[in-house]
């Protein structure tokens, strides 16, 4: 859970202002309020990853507003802002569940220390996350399934790769399965008994990521009140993942450029270079021959990286792979569930003319989802278009963005004319404007009574 958008409810326009100025430069996008009501509003809105509130305001306060905050967003943490006169009211706030304060005035220094004990906190969150994922792959027996010539392909450059510690470059789409690759790197190496460790290289603003990855000596900047091994250090002996590496800054770029060509790495406000003996995977779900250029990464980093390229094709260009993944975590999931659910033909047939957006990573969802929902019934087609809604709005998509809102389905889509005419009628919708049903229901040749009383039958809003 990276910090990425905060909202900011405080009556004085100057520290309004003085907020919307600074957090951006640590990344992070704000909108700011003046006061409770406003800030509840806007996260309904949108909801935010981190409330700043100052306590005394009119209307509501910063307390209501965090009670209320806390209620609705229990994850999201809240941070006061106070002036000294008010010190007990930070207290009381602290004690009602706000994660920290702001002592007014306040310098960038102060928020910098802020952020960084948050994300800190953001990284412990996402620790665990991966360590329960972990901990289910690992039941799952973790392994790369795939029968198409691509992935063949690409089990055979991971069989060989494992034995060096050269680089390896992995791209592919999310959910194609690049961390999986990353894992059966480290798995299959000699490195295995070492550490594996993954960064995220998009989750973390430039100055905390810097930190992250190569550590910091004692008193490198406010807040740093102790050394810091980074987490290159950490990997010694293992593998490190950077993970999105397209989003590093164009600093890190060329720190990173060093870490590959001399293998030893500096402490941030250190001044000796420290060798560290990791291999390093680097995924991307971006072309990064091309970002480089256009400029937008270092080539020479490009090339530093790509040593070993593997690629993950998108799920629908391979779809021979989806057979046996289906089946595999059919087993894995009827085990957990105690049942055992049957794929028919038809259920097959449709779940193959899906798009998989989110590739690898949805289908296992999906198949899940299939368990939990179906039980011992016979997945067919049926159960597939009840637990696959996606499915209909793929073939609104698609209608929509052909000329003259004709439907473009193809033959092999075995969906029941329902479905079709409600896709058909929701494309049209959004064409229209939801707000213009007399316009639709023209398009449409039906009188807007009948599109009123469909909508309704599917308890979608009919409007007015
Ligand atoms: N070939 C495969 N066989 C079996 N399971 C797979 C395969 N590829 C991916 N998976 C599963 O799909 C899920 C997503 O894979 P993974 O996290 O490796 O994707 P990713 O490309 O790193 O995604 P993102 O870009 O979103 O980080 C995981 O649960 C993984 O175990
Ligand atoms: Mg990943």
């Amino acid at each position: 859970m990276p910090l990425v958008t905060a909202v900011v409810a405080d009556d004085e326009i100057l520290n309004r202002e003085l907020m919307g100025e600074m957090l951006p430069r640590f990344g992070i996008a704000v909108r700011t309020v003046k006061d409770g009501v406003q800030a509840l509003k806007a996260m309904e809105a949108e909801p935010a990853d981190l409330l700043i509130t100052d306590i005394r305001m009119p209307g509501m306060g910063g307390l209501k507003l965090l009670l209320k905050a806390k209620e609705k967003w229990p994850e999201m943490p809240v941070v006061m802002m106070t002036a000294f006169a008010s010190v007990e009211s930070a207290v009381e706030s602290m004690r009602q569940g706000a994660y920290d304060y702001l002592m007014k005035p306040f310098g960038v220094e102060q928020v910098e220390a802020l952020l960084m004990r948050l994300n800190e906190r953001a990284g412990l969150v996402r620790e665990v996350r991966t360590l329960r994922e972990e901990v289910r792959d690992r039941h799952r027996e973790r392994r790369m399934l795939g029968d198409s010539s691509a992935m063949q392909a690409a089990l055979a450059t991971i069989a060989r790769a494992a034995k060096a510690s050269s680089t390896v470059l992995v791209h592919g789409e999310s959910g194609t399965g690049k961390e999986l690759v990353a894992r059966a790197l480290h798995d299959q190496s000699p490195r295995a008994t070492g550490p594996f460790i993954k960064v995220n290289c998009a989750a973390l603003t430039e100055t905390l990521l810097t930190s992250e990855l190569f550590g910091h000596e004692k008193g490198a900047f406010t807040g740093a009140d102790e050394l810091r091994i980074g987490r290159f250090e950490a990997a010694a002996g293992g593998t490190i993942l950077l993970d999105e590496i397209s989003e590093i800054s164009p600093e890190l770029q060329a720190k990173l450029l060093r870490v590959l060509e001399e293998r030893e790495i500096e402490r941030v406000g250190g001044n000796k270079p420290i060798a560290v003996d990791v291999r390093i995977i680097a995924t991307t779900n971006r072309d990064l021959l091309a970002e480089a250029q256009r400029g937008r990464f270092r080539e020479d980093l490009y090339y530093r990286l790509n040593v070993i390229p593997v690629a993950l094709p998108p799920l629908r260009d391979r779809l021979p792979d989806i057979p046996a993944i289906i089946r595999h975590y059919l087993a894995i999931f009827g085990r957990d569930v105690g049942v055992k659910p049957k794929l028919t033909d038809s259920g097959e047939r449709l779940l193959l003319t899906y798009r998989w957006p989110g590739n690898v990573r949805e289908l296992v969802n999906i198949v899940e989802r299939l368990v939990v929902l179906g039980g011992d019934a016979p997945i067919d087609a049926d159960a597939v278009r009840r637990c696959l809604p996606e499915l209909a709005r793929q073939t609104a998509a698609a209608s929509s963005s052909t000329p003259e809102s004709g439907l473009a389905i193809e033959a092999t889509t075995t969906l029941t004319l329902e479905a079709v005419e409600r896709a058909h009628i929701q494309a049209v919708l959004t064409r229209c404007g939801s707000g213009n049903k007399q316009a639709a229901a023209d398009m449409l040749g039906i009188s807007r009574r009948s599109l009123h009383d469909r909508l309704t039958r599917w308890g979608l809003d009919p409007g007015t």
